[in-house]
């Protein structure tokens, strides 16, 4: 499962090697650890355009890195403002909202242009636009273009560095989005675009560092791979977490339940009252559902028996929507509640061997965008999901050495994710300050060139 030859780029001899016969060169990239919970360096917080209405630095000052004009003697401001620090900025925010016209955009040039080389290894670019405006189509040309130009920066920007754009009207309601987007929580998250809306905060203030607490998520396919670490993930946030899983892996199930002071709940999501029976198991209703569980039965459609295109349908699809119907329906999910379903890249780019796979999945992505506006509006629950990319798990080691290989590399990270980083996007999308974020599809894949 190790990937060595990011191991062996991680050496002098190995970076000097690989450079010299042109081979890529993925940078090990940082992640969230309790004793580096942040991004190590300031923020530099630029602006293209006209002013943008938005209130940003007081979210950006809570992130808590130090802004360039704490950090620095230059002053965050206008693209054409003093904006440089005296060391690398760990991140970068450029507030592009207020960009209506061609001209306005050549700001975006003139703001990244000069600091995009001094960012931080690991660090953080993040360009902020607005809806596009259906009555003013230089608006919306001008807006659209931050999406190809955020997807290009992504793919050159190298040394484990991400370029992310976020869609927003209200900085207060970005604010979880803009929390993560800013850590080392995001490290396989690139070339996103996410949209967050208005909505109200949670009740109460949040609690940023145990944001789950006195909640209960139910993860289902917990007792290994990306679900065990969505479990663990949710309960450092503080989540009391119900662990579900196939018989056959009920002692793995209650294995890791223990470990995480939650429960387990040993359960085929295939069964017809699937539903029912986490909500009798939960008298008291969840407040985080996720839906993890997902099985794979490749063969290409030529070869491909009808049980096997049933079995995935079953598993990643239909148990889906049987069970969120269900549990919606009963009023199992609190107000507040988040849904976090799972899709894959194969979904939205399609894979060879995969129709069953990939129609599963793209049929996720299909539930979470029609649902989510409803949810919310009467249940108050949001409905999201997560596209893993190349996930560094069991499921991938047993994929042949060549085509993984590939499927490894294929990305702007150059390299596979692993299931913490599928885990902090849920536990983003699971944060009671995210319920602007609804109906989003995030991919979590390093900027996979698959779909992109
Ligand atoms: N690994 C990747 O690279 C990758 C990429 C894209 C998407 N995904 C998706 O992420 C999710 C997790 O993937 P993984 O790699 O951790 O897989 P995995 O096979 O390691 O784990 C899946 C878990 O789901 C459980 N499960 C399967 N069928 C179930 C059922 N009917 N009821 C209850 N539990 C069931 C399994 O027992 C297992 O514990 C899946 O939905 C998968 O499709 C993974």
């Amino acid at each position: 499962m190790a990937d060595r030859y990011l191991s062996f780029t991680a050496t002098a001899p190995g970076r000097f090697l690989t450079a010299r016969l042109g081979l890529p060169q993925p940078a090990a990239l940082s992640r969230w650890t309790a004793e580096r919970p942040s991004l190590d360096g300031h923020l530099m917080h630029l602006r293209a355009g006209g002013p943008s209405g938005l209130d940003l630095a007081p979210v950006l000052a809570r992130t808590g890195l130090p802004t360039a004009t704490e950090a620095a003697t230059g002053s965050a401001g206008s693209a054409t403002g003093s904006t440089t620090g005296s060391t690398a900025p760990a991140a970068v925010v450029l507030d592009a909202t207020g960009v209506r016209d061609v001209d306005a955009l050549a700001e975006v040039h003139a703001a990244l242009h000069p600091v995009v080389r001094s960012v931080a290894a690991s660090g953080r670019v993040v360009v902020l636009g607005a809806p596009l405006d259906a009555r003013d189509h230089h608006q919306a040309a001008v807006q659209q273009a931050l999406e190809g130009f955020v997807r290009s920066l992504g793919k050159e920007i190298g040394r484990g560095r991400t370029v992310n754009l976020v869609r927003l009207t209200d900085a207060s309601a970005a604010e979880s989005t803009l929390r993560f987007l800013l850590s080392p929580k995001s490290a396989y998250v690139s070339g996103q675009v996410i949209g967050v809306g208005t909505a109200e905060g949670p009740d109460g203030p949040v609690d940023w560092t145990l944001p789950l607490a006195g909640r209960t998520a139910l993860v289902t396919g917990a007792a290994r791979g990306i679900g065990e670490a969505v479990a663990e993930t949710l309960a450092r946030d503080g989540a009391h977490v119900v662990v579900l899983d196939v018989p056959q892996a009920a002692e793995d199930a209650r294995r890791v339940a223990a470990r995480l002071g939650g429960s387990a709940l040993t359960l085929d999501i295939t069964a017809a009252d699937a539903g029912e029976r986490i909500a009798a198991e939960l008298p008291d209703g969840l407040d985080v559902l996720i839906h993890n569980a997902g099985i794979t039965r490749d063969r290409r459609l030529v070869n491909m028996p009808a049980e096997r295109w049933s079995s995935v349908l079953d598993v990643n699809l239909a148990s889906v929507l049987r069970t969120t119907d269900a549990l919606l329906a009963k009023g199992a999910l609190r107000t507040g509640g988040r849904i976090v379903a799972t899709a894959s890249i194969a979904g939205l780019a399609g894979n060879a061997g995969q129709t069953n796979y990939g129609a599963s999945k793209a049929g996720v992505a299909g539930l979470v965008r029609s649902l989510a506006p409803r949810a919310l509006a009467e249940h108050g629950v949001t409905v999201n999901a997560v596209a893993p990319g190349f996930i560094e798990t069991k499921m991938t080691a047993a994929v042949p050495l060549f085509i993984r290989e590939a499927g490894r590399r294929m990305n702007s990270l150059a390299q596979g994710g692993l299931p913490v980083d599928v885990a902090e996007t849920t536990a983003w999308l699971a944060h009671p300050a995210s319920g602007a974020v609804n109906g989003q599809v995030v991919r979590v894949c390093g900027q996979s060139l698959l779909g992109a």
